[in-house]
């Protein structure tokens, strides 16, 4: 069959293991796609940067060059920030090209002009490594529980503020300590707000709470505090009480008020104290991991690596099988989930 052709913007930590796992794994992916997948460009911040593996006549710097080539069917996105980004997968999607990104921050923004350039064109949006790094979840929650009501999800989703907060419990030290053994060892972003503050939380929760009840959270609808203000004093009170502290995502159907039980929405993230026995407790470092309810389902956890190259690419690839197969067959994947149109709670519902 005809290559599928794919543009990758972003060639960082996870783009070169993007580029890796597309080399060494290229017979596998062929065979799953029924079509060989071939890199058609690479789009990068700067040229000159070394990037060991990577094809360097595949390098631009001109990615709204590259994602309009007619010989380009598949923009891989995981290169960042909210513009040019926005503008380059809308382009591509209105061309009728599918998109696979990573791009919490753009996603909890935009997703519903980016669904809405989707269905336009019939093109695949699928976003599995947004949330959760190499976890497996945004696509079980949205197809293999289509069938069920899910009623909450409730996470860890950020591995930076985890490992200091694991750090926190397991020696005693205090936040800045912690914080700066977690930069040390490179958990910890050089600038770390959008970790500490709770904004990539809050990112994930919205992307998660729009999938889970198949309506439309926005990264501002979402309740947030972060772990600046947890003290050695919390922890050991925590510790005291058989407990520990964890930043969760909380995503819940609450009452509307009236006669409608359970629907709405509220989402909230914010350090919370759970009891020791919780499975969440033991989730520890890096690490993320979702507990979802559903009503047919019950109880699940999602566990593993919230972030790092070789697990996001993991989650990249899969969605890059998954639309690159529906390329070759002519099908295509979930559409815009935003039908339920659920009223989400402005205030934290405790
Ligand atoms: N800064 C994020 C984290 C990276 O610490 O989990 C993965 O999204």
């Amino acid at each position: 069959a005809k290559p599928i052709r794919v543009a990758l913007l972003g060639c960082g930590t996870v783009g070169t293991q993007i580029v890796r796992l597309l080399t060494e794994q290229a017979d596998d992916l062929a065979a799953r796609v029924g079509a060989p997948v071939e890199l058609a460009g690479i789009a990068v911040r700067r040229a000159n940067k070394p990037r060991p593996g990577v094809p360097a006549e595949l390098l631009t710097t001109d990615a709204a060059g590259l994602v309009t080539r007619d010989d380009v069917d598949v923009v891989v996105e995981v290169i960042g920030g909210i513009e040019p980004t926005r503008d380059w997968l809308l382009t591509a999607l209105k061309a009728g090209k599918s998109v696979v990104t990573a791009n919490k921050a753009l996603l909890a923004e935009h997703a519903g002009d980016l669904f809405a350039a989707a269905d336009a064109t019939g093109a695949d949006l699928y976003f599995e490594a947004a949330v959760a790094g190499a976890i497996p979840l945004l696509r079980p929650l949205r197809e293999s529980m289509a069938g069920d009501r899910i009623t909450r999800v409730m996470g860890i989703v950020n591995g930076t503020t985890n490992f200091i907060l694991s750090a926190m419990d397991e020696t005693g030290a205090g936040y800045a300590e912690a914080l700066d053994e977690a930069s040390r060892l490179g958990y910890a972003e050089a600038d770390p707000t959008a970790d500490v503050e709770g904004y990539d939380a809050a990112s994930k929760a919205a992307i998660l709470a729009s999938i889970a009840f198949h309506t439309r959270v926005t990264a501002g609808q979402v309740h947030r505090e972060g772990i600046t203000g947890v003290t050695a004093a919390d922890v050991a009170a925590a510790r005291a009480l058989g407990r520990t502290i964890k930043l969760l995502a909380i995503c819940e159907r609450v009452e509307a008020g009236g006669d409608r039980p359970g629907e709405a929405v509220a989402v909230r993230v914010h350090p919370a104290m759970i009891p020791r026995s919780h499975p969440l407790a033991g989730v520890n470092g890096a690490f993320n991991a979702v507990f979802v309810e559903a009503d047919a389902a019950g109880q699940l956890m999602f566990y593993g690596q919230g972030a790092g190259g070789a697990p996001t690419a993991s989650a990249v690839l899969g969605d890059l099988v998954a639309v690159a197969r529906n390329r070759v067959v002519g099908g295509r994947g979930p559409r815009e989930s935003a039908y339920a149109d659920l009223p989400v709670r402005p205030i934290a519902q405790a």
